[in-house]
């Protein structure tokens, strides 16, 4: 096993290799945009990683680890029209740089282009891949639907709103993980522990990035700060700030998630303040480290090395201390 850094780097190797500019330009440019613009590599790194963990030299995962950041991109570029996102790793999101059409269509293309990334392996493989790829992106969609649902309903709960993050983000880091075992021809036990893993450390990446959006730093965070709380998301913030407050508070906050000011400045400063005067920013950060150490016990039940466990460890914990 090498260090995280060293997968990062040859994923990229190879991500570069794949982009290239073709005809039509509207469609592939905002294509090899998105690609390039960064991000952390989080899913694809995993994959590589976990095909090693099984015993599967790392090279023969590459193609896998592409479909899936393509897969995340993909779901990016449509997420950010969804949410009236301005920006993406610190630049201009694709819908806004080109325009709505050029941001479904080149989507759209991209999720065509993952599938076919699985072409590139022989057809037991290809099947299992193109399986667990079906089945996980629908429950994207489902999961993102539930998102933009809860938008205009009042009475969201804490178990709808953890399927809806369980959907939208943790299947897709256990099917990364997942896909990394099935390219290693790992047993079907060690591909659904490997895949649960993900799961739990999925969940406790979407709690962090629900933070993140209110308590990021705008320098670096890379999306607009409070952008979650524009759109009248109903995150475990808001709906653990529900539970702690007082009724005065409560329905101020109610209030606050019924409206859309143009000029949404006071709405977020005052969101914020209830977010940490009730104790929720506090139960958030909790229950990511549950969810963290949800993932690490499951992991104690897998047949690897301690040594991978530990780098797996260490992956999770820097995930839940990440600011980016
Ligand atoms: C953003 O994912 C979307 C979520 C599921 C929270 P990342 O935070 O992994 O985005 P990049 O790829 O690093 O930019
Ligand atoms: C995104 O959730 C999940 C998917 C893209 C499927 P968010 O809407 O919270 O992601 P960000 O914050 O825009 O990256
Ligand atoms: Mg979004
Ligand atoms: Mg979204
Ligand atoms: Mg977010």
């Amino acid at each position: 096993m090498q260090n995280i850094q060293f997968y990062q780097d040859a994923f990229i190797e190879h991500l570069n290799a794949f982009v290239e500019p073709k005809k039509p330009e509207t469609l592939y440019e905002p294509i090899n945009y998105i690609l390039q613009l960064g991000g952390k590599r989080l899913r694809p790194v995993l994959t590589l990683m976990t095909a090693e963990i099984f015993g599967c030299d790392y090279t023969k995962a590459l193609h896998a680890a592409l479909s899936v950041e393509v897969f995340h991109n993909f779901s990016l570029v449509h997420d950010d029209i969804m949410d009236d996102a301005p920006l993406r790793r610190g630049k201009t999101t694709v819908h806004e740089k080109w325009d709505i059409n050029t941001g479904i269509l080149s989507g759209d293309a991209m999720l065509i282009m993952a599938y076919r990334l699985f072409e590139n392996y022989e057809p037991k493989v290809f099947q299992d891949l193109a399986k667990l790829f079906s089945k996980t992106a629908l429950e994207v969609c489902e999961g993102q639907q539930y998102d933009v649902d809860f938008e205009t309903r009042d009475d969201v709960t804490i178990s709808e709103y953890l399927k809806m993050i369980e959907y939208k983000t943790a299947v897709l880091v256990g099917a990364a993980m997942k896909m990394g075992a099935i390219v290693a021809d790992a047993s079907e036990e060690c591909r659904n522990s490997i895949y649960d893993f993900g799961k739990n450390l999925g969940v406790a990446f979407q709690l962090q990035d629900d933070y993140l959006d209110v308590f990021g730093d705008p320098e670096t965070f890379g999306k607009q700060v409070g952008g979650d709380i524009i759109e009248n998301k109903k995150t475990y913030l808001y709906l653990k700030a529900l539970e702690f407050s007082k009724a005065e508070d409560r329905l101020q906050l109610e209030h606050l998630y019924s409206v859309s000011p143009s000029n949404p400045n006071d709405k977020i400063d005052t969101v914020k303040q209830l977010f940490e005067s009730s104790g929720s920013a506090q139960a958030t950060k909790a229950e990511i480290e549950h969810y963290t150490n949800k993932a690490f016990s499951v992991l104690e039940s897998i047949k690897v090395s301690e040594d991978n466990k530990e780098a797996l460890r260490a992956f999770g914990n820097s995930l839940m201390n990440r600011n980016v």
